[in-house]
């Protein structure tokens, strides 16, 4: 097969989103609009992608910082499919393997849909192979026209249609395999002389077929495949194909979803067999589950990495931390940014932490707040206790070695160290570090005054 570099079409604003983001930025399942046709570009062996960038530039650029095989064209105005191509082919400069052309605002479309189309296009030996599909509502979309011997010979769009050409079904999808040199070419040579006053991508159909050269057409079963987001609904129905492939895909490699309906999976979470995911679980942001855990229903996690034998209670959320195996959190717990809890350790209800390191087979059961905390292994932390790490101002550490007791209602004014192997005792505000063995107790002595209800 000849090389393969992709252009990508992303320089329009998205004026249906009604958003102050341009189209192609707006998340789904977890990633920009514009991830899906990328990656799907590279699992179709592109080896070089140009983004066409116009509205807001900047953050598409520098979202995709540091990704050495796609640069960007900057198409300042949106003169046009064809001229947004013809900017990118200066990037493409010697290139002459074929061309896959996307658009970055259509992300269901599948890798093998596009090696399908590559390979269509070499059998054919194609100049041009335009991805096709037929619906029963055509309206909008660039209808193909094909001479008797279903060859493609031209794509009117919507507006410069007759009404023959428009009860035709056969739509373009925005998508194609071109060879380099004739598209590079031909994009130089376009005019606007149309209804839009645009530069047509669509018209190098013509200058192919004037030049002898052959268009072909791959069409598609499944329409959805090419559906291009413009609003928000369409948006929300994308979203809901992919977190069903999504889904799908986690079961088959051996995860159970009590309820797929109601999992929320972002593309790119990884899960381990035989983990069972409850109903209404959100898990996002890169996040990393290990083998056999079981997550409740409720819960929510993002960006985190959790290991083997897990279980996160009904309720609970945990917000980038690292939980190692066989912890168990909630119900109801709050892991805030920084946790990361060693093996065995158990985070009950209504136990909030942050930046806090626990080590092995340490509790803290009921209502606490552990915050720039370092916990050691082994330690019981009791109901109700609350690390004082903020004085107003900055931010201080409580250090807790191994082996500690604390008892229920202990606040840890920090900066504070906790020697290994002592006991804090029930009501104690710790002000002052606490050598290793020891018994700490800071509470004032109980008077009881008898007969006083009486009284
Ligand atoms: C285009 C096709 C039409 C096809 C439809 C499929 C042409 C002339 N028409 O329609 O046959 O059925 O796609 O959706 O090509 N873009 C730029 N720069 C521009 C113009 C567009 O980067 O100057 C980008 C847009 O951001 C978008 C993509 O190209 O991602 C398609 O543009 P859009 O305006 O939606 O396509 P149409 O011209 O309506
Ligand atoms: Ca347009």
């Amino acid at each position: 097969m000849k090389s393969i570099a992709a252009i990508i079409l992303a320089a329009g604003k998205g004026t249906r989103m009604k958003s102050k983001l341009v189209k192609v930025m707006h998340p789904l399942a977890g990633a920009p609009l514009i991830e899906y046709p990328l990656s799907a570009a590279r699992e179709a062996s592109a080896t070089q992608i140009v983004v066409v960038i116009g509205h807001q530039a900047e953050a598409v650029r520098d979202h995709f910082s540091g990704c050495g095989d796609i640069s960007f064209a900057l198409q300042e105005q949106q003169n046009g499919t064809g001229h947004a191509v013809a900017c990118a082919a200066p990037l493409l400069q010697g290139f002459n393997g074929n061309v896959l052309i996307l658009c970055g605002d259509v992300p269901l479309t599948k890798a093998e849909t596009l090696r399908d189309l590559l390979q269509h296009h070499e059998e054919r030996q194609a100049t041009v192979t335009v991805l096709t599909a037929s619906l029963e509502n055509p309206f909008g979309y660039g209808r193909i026209i094909k001479n008797n011997a279903g060859e493609v010979t031209a794509i009117v769009e919507e507006k410069d249609a007759t009404p023959e050409q428009r009860a035709i079904n056969e739509i373009n999808s925005g998508i194609y395999c071109v060879a380099a040199e004739f598209l590079f070419s031909a994009v130089s040579r376009l005019g606007s002389d149309n209804a839009q006053g645009e530069q047509y991508l669509t018209d190098i159909i013509r200058m192919a077929v004037e030049q002898d050269l052959s268009c072909a057409a791959h069409q598609i079963a499944d329409p959805l495949e090419v559906m291009g987001i413009n609003d928000r609904v369409q948006l929300a129905a994308a979203e809901a194909v992919l977190r069903q492939r999504i889904n799908e895909s986690q079961m088959l490699a051996g995860v159970t979803l009590r309820d797929p309906a109601t999992t929320y999976l972002d593309r790119g979470t990884l899960i381990g067999r035989d983990t069972v995911i409850g109903p209404n679980v959100h898990i996002s942001g890169q996040s990393e589950i290990g083998e056999d855990c079981l997550i409740e229903p409720g819960a929510i996690i993002r960006g985190c990495r959790i290991g083997n034998r897990v279980v996160v209670k009904a309720g609970s959320v945990l917000e980038n931390s690292i939980v190692h195996d066989a912890v168990s959190i909630g119900p109801m717990a709050h892991l805030r940014p920084g946790t990361e809890l060693l093996d065995e350790v158990k985070i009950g209800n209504f136990v909030e932490t942050k930046k806090v390191i626990m080590g092995k087979g340490s509790k803290a059961s009921h209502l606490t707040y552990l915050g720039d905390a370092s916990v050691g292994s082994d330690v019981n932390i009791g109901c109700g206790t609350i690390t004082c790490n903020y004085d107003g101002v900055s931010k201080h550490r409580t250090v807790i070695e191994d082996g500690v007791f604390v008892g229920s209602d202990v606040q840890f004014v920090a900066p504070v160290t906790i020697g290994n192997n002592s006991l804090i005792a029930a009501g104690t505000t710790v002000t002052e570090d606490v050598p290793p063995g020891s018994l700490a107790i800071g509470r004032c002595r109980q008077v009881n005054k008898e007969g006083w209800r009486k009284k």
